[in-house]
């Protein structure tokens, strides 16, 4: 029996990770799910050009309109609510949700972070900062990691992770374009089917990825 789920994806720029997860749908690699709904804090985001040219429902909550987080989140779970959302992702939505949020959708939100946590996360680690951050620190290997959101900035149970490797003479924008190709784009995909699938359970923090029972 067919049960595809109802995924939101929450973006605030370019889109780069949406795309990874709608070319992931048509290739087939995403099956258990699919993108039902664009919500963009930002009205000039590019992402939403992608949503269009894929048909997919967009819906703009333009943060500068609200004064607080706690507002802000609220406007953000009205349009959720009002729509049948199963899984909300993450994909560089530039800012921290209330826990009132994060409650209400507990062990249902994936954000996607470019290193491998716990390294260059946490407040403040957004962006190209966290590639600048790997640079100085002379990292070997960094990456990204895919985790469900709780209420501590990038401390939720870990779903995926991949380690990509640091080049001679890096900025860090070739570091982060590498961790995208290498890593974001393989992991979010792939953690968002896991999910729609039915196969992650989380004991204590550690998730749990079941077999696949489908063969
Ligand atoms: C990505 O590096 C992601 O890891 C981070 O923000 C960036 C978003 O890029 N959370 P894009 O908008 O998906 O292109």
């Amino acid at each position: 029996m067919e049960d595809i789920k109802n995924i939101a994806v929450l973006v605030s720029g370019g889109g780069t990770n949406l795309q990874a997860l709608i070319n992931a749908e048509k290739d087939g690699r995403l099956k258990s799910g699919r993108v039902t709904l664009v919500l963009s804090s930002n009205p000039e985001a590019y992402a939403l050009s992608r949503a269009k040219e894929n048909k997919i429902e967009t819906c703009i909550v333009d943060r500068k309109l609200f004064s607080d987080r706690t507002e802000y989140s609220r406007a953000l779970l009205k349009e959720l609510n009002s729509r049948k959302i199963d899984l909300i992702i993450l994909a560089g939505f530039m800012y921290i949700l209330d826990s009132n949020f994060i409650k209400h959708y507990k062990n249902a939100i994936i954000n996607i972070h470019p290193a491998l946590i716990p390294s260059f996360c946490g407040d403040g680690f957004y962006g190209v900062r966290v590639h600048e951050a790997a640079l100085d620190y002379g990292v070997k290997l960094t990456g990204a990691t895919a985790h469900f959101v709780n209420e501590v900035t990038d401390g939720g149970p870990i779903i995926l992770q991949k380690a990509v490797e640091v080049k001679e003479g890096d900025t860090p924008e070739i570091l982060q374009r590498r961790v995208m190709e290498q890593a974001e784009w393989e992991i979010l995909p792939l953690a968002a089917e896991l999910f729609c699938a039915g196969r992650l359970s989380i004991e204590d923090r550690t998730v749990r990825i079941s077999k696949n029972n489908q063969t």
